[in-house]
C-alpha cells in the first residue's frame, strides 16, 4: 500500500458522498434546495471549521476575477466560500478521491460547478502549468505531506509572480510525540508534523517571502472544548464533522485540545507572498 493510498484510505473511510447526503436528510436539509451556508457544517473540515475559514479569507488579498488554487481541497467547502465571497474562480485537487467526487457533486448540488473545479492528485505533483494562479491556499493538509520541499515548490511553480500563498496546520510543538488519534491519523502513521519555524524555513527556500505567521492554538482549544461541551450535553449536531471522523471523534477532539495544551503541537496561520 503506498503512502497516498493509506492517507486517502485514512481520510475518507468510505463512501463520502452518501454519507453526506443521508446525513443531510437525517437533519432536515433537502439536497434539492441545500444551500453553501448549509453545507458549511461539514464541508469546512479543519480545526474550528467555517470562522477559521473566514478569517483566513479576511487576512487574503482576493480580487473579483482571479483564479485560485485550493491544495487539498477536501470537501470543497472553503474554495465555494471564496468563490462566492470574492467572485473568484477555484481550482481544487486533493489526494483523497472520494472528496474530491464529493466536492464536484456538492458544487452541483449548489449550482457552482463552472466557479470551482475539483480534481484527484497529489499537492507535490500539481497538474497545472507555471504561473497559472492569483494565489493559492492549503488548510490543514500538510500534516500528511511526507516531502515539503516538493509540496511548497508546487505551490511556489504554479502562482504568478506576486501571488500570495497561506497554509494553516498543526505544527509540530516543544515537548513531545502527540497524542493519537487525531484528525490526520490513527496512530502516528502517515505523519508528517514539522517546527513553525521549520516550515518557515521550508518555505523561504522555495522562494517565498513576506511570510507571516500567526499562532492559532489558543482559538483551536476553544473550538475543540466547545465541541467537546456540546457532545458532553448530547447537543451535537446531526450535520458535522464528526460524520467525517468516525467512531473516534470524540477522543480525536479531546487529543487535539490535549495536544496544543501540552505543547505536542503548535497551530499556525501562515501567509506569504511569491515576490513579483
Ligand atoms: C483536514 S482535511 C482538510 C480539507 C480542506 N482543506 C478543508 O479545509 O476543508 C485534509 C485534506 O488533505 C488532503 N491531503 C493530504 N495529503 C495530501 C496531498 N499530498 N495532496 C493533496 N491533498 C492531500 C486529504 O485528502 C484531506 O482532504
Amino acid at each position: 500500500m503506498t503512502d497516498a493510498t493509506s492517507i486517502s484510505d485514512h481520510w475518507a473511510k468510505g463512501d463520502v458522498y452518501a454519507r453526506i447526503l443521508d446525513t443531510m436528510k437525517r437533519a432536515g436539509l433537502d439536497p434539492d434546495t441545500v444551500t453553501v451556508e448549509q453545507l458549511a457544517p461539514v464541508d469546512h473540515f479543519h480545526a474550528r471549521g467555517f470562522p477559521a475559514t473566514v478569517e483566513l479569507a479576511d487576512a487574503l488579498p482576493v480580487s473579483q476575477g482571479d483564479r485560485l488554487v485550493d491544495i487539498g481541497c477536501g470537501l470543497g467547502g472553503p474554495a465555494r466560500y471564496l468563490a462566492r465571497r470574492f467572485g473568484c474562480e477555484v481550482d481544487g485537487i486533493d489526494i483523497t478521491a472520494p472528496f474530491v467526487e464529493a466536492a464536484n457533486k456538492l458544487s452541483e448540488l449548489v449550482g457552482m460547478q463552472d466557479d470551482v473545479r475539483c480534481v484527484h492528485g497529489d499537492g507535490q505533483k500539481l497538474p497545472f502549468k507555471d504561473a497559472t494562479f492569483d494565489g493559492g491556499y492549503t488548510q490543514h493538509v500538510t500534516m500528511n505531506v511526507p516531502d515539503r520541499a516538493a509540496f511548497f515548490a508546487e505551490a511556489f511553480r504554479v502562482l504568478k509572480p506576486g501571488a500570495f500563498f497561506a497554509l494553516t496546520e498543526h505544527g509540530l510543538g516543544e515537548t513531545g510525540a502527540p497524542h493519537h488519534p487525531v484528525p490526520w491519523s490513527e496512530d502516528g502513521s502517515g505523519a508528517y508534523l514539522m517546527r513553525p519555524a521549520d516550515t518557515v524555513a521550508a518555505l523561504e527556500r522555495a522562494g517565498f517571502a513576506g511570510i507571516e505567521v500567526t499562532d492559532t492554538g489558543a482559538k483551536y482549544v476553544e473550538g475543540y472544548k466547545r465541541a467537546m461541551e456540546m457532545a458532553r450535553k448530547g447537543e451535537t449536531p446531526v450535520f458535522g464533522v464528526h460524520i467525517l471522523l468516525g467512531p473516534q471523534a470524540p477522543q480525536i477532539v479531546q487529543n487535539a485540545a490535549r495536544n496544543i495544551e501540552e505543547r505536542r503541537t503548535h497551530p499556525v496561520q501562515i501567509i506569504c507572498v511569491k515576490p513579483g
